[in-house]
């Protein structure tokens, strides 16, 4: 598939939603569609950083990934992911700077999304996003996002 440059945003993500779906329809390793998920919205959306992390006990350990090298363990109620681990629900940080306790991994990381995946109230993972600009993620990204966890919900825990 190739999405050109100048597609409007909403339309890409429509698209890679359903090439994010056709990637993990046949494949029951979690870890392996974990790893091509992040590969392709990388390859289309220009984000810093883009990964997820599991919950092993109290801590989130670090799974696939595009970007710089991160952290590889959050404790659950540290950080942004681990504050959405905790809470099981989406926070869009625009500014890391005024998010308190915020883990820069990357120095370049200025705004942020982390959407938790929800199983009959227990955390599985974390998606984080993250972009070297401020201000970055409006309501359309934090669906997209929302909807790729979805995705992986109805793929691996239904
Ligand atoms: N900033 C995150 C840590 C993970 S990295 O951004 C990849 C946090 O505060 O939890």
């Amino acid at each position: 598939m190739q999405i050109p440059t100048d597609t409007p945003r909403a339309e890409k993500y429509e698209l890679l939603l359903q090439q994010a779906h056709e990637l993990v329809r046949d494949e029951p390793d979690l870890v392996a569609n974990l790893a091509n998920i992040s590969s392709l919205v990388r390859m289309y959306c220009d984000f810093l950083w883009i990964g997820f992390y599991r919950r092993v006990g109290d801590e989130l350990v670090l799974g696939p990934f595009h970007g710089p090298v991160a952290c590889t363990r959050i404790a659950v109620g540290k950080g942004v992911c681990g504050t959405a681990a905790r809470d099981m629900k989406t926070i869009v940080v625009p500014n890391v700077d005024d998010f308190p306790g915020h883990i820069a991994c990357s120095s370049s990381s200025k705004s942020e999304v982390v959407v938790p995946l929800v199983v009959g109230g227990v955390v599985e993972l974390v998606l984080d996003v993250d972009n070297d600009q401020v201000n970055a993620f409006d309501d359309t990204d934090v669906r997209f996002f929302e909807q790729l966890v979805e995705l992986i919900r109805l793929t691996h825990f239904e």
